[in-house]
């Protein structure tokens, strides 16, 4: 390959990781907000991991590309879709989801994932 190639071969990969966001793209203080604006805690705790009833999951320091996976399948959830490994029919969080923009999913899961939990080894 010239190095003619190899510079254009680089410039095309410089210009698709600018294009593509990485996963973690989400901006904590703004999840912070959602998290405030929509009542999470009411719910799941203020610090995401003492929630008001066993049943309901902790969510401090779980992944962010699992809690986005999660609030997005809530959220098709109120389609009339059947269940399936995206789609969770869940009745509560199914009405919280469907208020959430995908940038409200990114954000709230950056901020819960950066927050100390039990859930994962960081
Ligand atoms: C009225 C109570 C309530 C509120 C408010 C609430 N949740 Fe939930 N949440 C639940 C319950 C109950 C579940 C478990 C549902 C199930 O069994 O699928 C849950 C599950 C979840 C899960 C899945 C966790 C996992 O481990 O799979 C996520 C993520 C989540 N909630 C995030 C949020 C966010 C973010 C908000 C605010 C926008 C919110 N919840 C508001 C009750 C609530």
């Amino acid at each position: 390959m010239s190095n003619r190639h190899r510079f254009s071969v680089a410039a095309v990969l410089l210009s698709l990781s600018a294009a593509v966001p990485a996963f973690a793209a989400g901006d904590v203080a703004a999840g912070k907000a959602v998290y405030d604006r929509v009542n999470c805690a009411s719910c799941h705790g203020a610090d995401a991991k003492t929630s008001i009833d066993p049943s309901y999951p902790q969510l401090a320091g779980q992944h962010a590309d699992y809690l986005v996976h999660a609030l997005k399948a809530y959220r098709r959830g109120q389609s009339n879709a059947a269940p399936s490994a995206n789609i969770r029919k869940n009745a509560i969080m199914g009405a919280f989801a469907v208020q959430l923009s995908d940038k409200d999913i990114e954000d709230v899961a950056a901020y819960l994932s950066s927050l100390p939990g039990n859930l994962s080894v960081k």
